[in-house]
């Protein structure tokens, strides 16, 4: 069910962390895709160790960037717990030598941190027999002859396996829901594989609420989930309600030494702010490395993006939805009593800023970080009719900050707007 904190929480950060860090394979679609065999995939067990893992100095790192939750993988598509789970060996207690509980660790030190829990749970399981065991609703056998890790691949069905796949997953959340303190958020994935009717879905969600009234559930249950999360490719135009946008660093969810491309840290609070102004969050992806450390780049990026955060917090956190890109060419958002806009400025302006369609009259401007404040102009303005004109904001000599500017737009009053056309003038006093 959505609450307030997820509705207003504006950064969260996810974490895809697994035996896939061991090798330079991508998570669970490398095998999948026969990239890798599942065998050589499975090898990379005994190469997670862990061994420099602290839950600690992740949720410190994690507060530092601005966060205010976080989301773990608790096991991804390869059905590898992180967690202690009585229900199936295939875990990094008992499979690798790391033999720690990691999501224990991780619970504990996000909630010491005072940020929200998160965890992330493949519905797929493309290790378990069970799982193959039907086919998509409405698909024939003849299309998954090479399905062999989502589908009883060309041969029949078994709906009671399926039924006990269904228990198995059932089991594993609620040793997860129950035995690490209040899970705040579940991060499903992969529902894509089976219908709504297949994963009895509506009983599922009622089954998790069952265990914490208060949980929020992402979008990924066929239709049950509580919010939207568009992936890798920014939304143009924000979606419905509550929405979160997940995105990787570089290019890869989980660790991968080969990929080197990595965005900028620009780049990065630029999508943030998109977000925002959107009236959305950023779930910003890390994968750590088998040791449980993180890449120094992923590191910078995070630490940047809390630089960026902290030094204009009063634009972040307490705001919503800005102006469309019609009316400023950036960023913005909009402060919750609505008589303050702030713009956000990534590259540094030749001359004038302008903004246009805002009715209230301006009562000053200023540059967030430092203060200083600026000079303001309108042109076009037409008081009688209701045309407000447009605002324009000398800003070329203004000091901006390292990674993207904040202006602060004081206005008189509550924000209003005339976003129509300008009307013919029929009197010209
Ligand atoms: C995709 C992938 C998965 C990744 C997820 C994160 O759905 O299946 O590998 O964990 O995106 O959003």
């Amino acid at each position: 069910m959505m609450q307030d904190w997820f509705r207003k929480a504006k950064l969260g950060i996810f974490i895809h962390y697994g035996i896939y860090a061991v090798g330079d394979v991508s998570e669970s679609w490398s095998f999948h895709n026969g990239n890798i065999s599942y065998e050589d995939y499975m090898k990379q067990c005994d190469g997670f160790t862990a061994s420099k893992f602290d839950a600690r100095a992740w949720a410190d790192l994690f507060r530092r960037a601005g966060a205010q939750y976080v989301v773990m993988t608790s096991k991804h598509h390869d059905g590898v717990a992180l967690f202690d789970t009585k229900y199936s060996d295939l875990n990094v207690l008992k499979k690798t030598p790391a033999k720690r509980d990691i999501v224990k660790e991780y619970t504990e030190a996000v909630r010491e941190a005072g940020m929200k829990v998160g965890i992330y749970f493949s519905l797929i399981d493309w290790s378990d027999p069970r799982y193959r065991t039907v086919y998509p609703e409405g698909e024939k056998p003849e299309d998954h002859l090479k399905d062999v890790f989502a589908t009883p691949a060309g041969g029949p069905e078994d709906p009671e396996k399926w039924q006990e796949f269904l228990e198995f997953n059932n089991n594993q959340l609620r040793e997860l829901m129950t035995n690490y303190g209040t899970v705040d958020l579940l991060w499903f994935d992969g529902d894509w594989e089976r219908s709504a009717a297949q994963w009895k879905a509506k009983e599922f969600k009622a089954y998790l609420e069952s265990l914490n009234p208060e949980v929020i559930v992402n979008s990924r249950l066929q239709g049950y989930g509580d919010y939207e999360t568009p992936e890798q490719g920014i939304p143009v135009i924000g979606p419905k309600g509550v929405w979160e946008f997940c995105t990787t660093i570089n290019d890869s969810w989980g660790y991968r030494p080969s990929d080197n491309d990595y965005k900028t840290s620009r780049q990065i609070i630029r999508m943030f702010c998109d977000c925002l102004t959107l009236g959305g969050k950023m779930l910003l992806d890390v994968g750590p490395k088998e040791d449980g450390t993180l890449d120094e780049r992923q590191v910078k990026v995070l630490e940047d993006l809390g630089q960026f955060i902290h030094d204009n917090e009063e634009a972040i956190y307490e705001t919503g939805k800005g102006l469309s890109y019609n009316q400023f060419l950036g960023g913005s958002t909009l402060s919750e009593d609505k008589k303050t806009i702030y713009l956000f400025v990534y590259d540094k302006p030749a001359e004038n800023l302008c903004v246009k369609g805002i009715k209230t009259p301006v009562k000053r401007v200023s540059v967030l970080h430092t203060g200083e404040e600026l000079t303001f102009s309108y042109t076009g303005a037409l008081p009688w009719s209701g045309i407000p004109g447009t605002l324009w904001i000398r800003a070329d000599e203004m000091e901006m900050h390292p990674l993207t500017t904040v202006l602060k737009v004081e206005l008189e009053g509550e924000i209003t707007y005339n976003l129509g056309h300008g009307e013919v003038v029929t009197n010209n006093d």
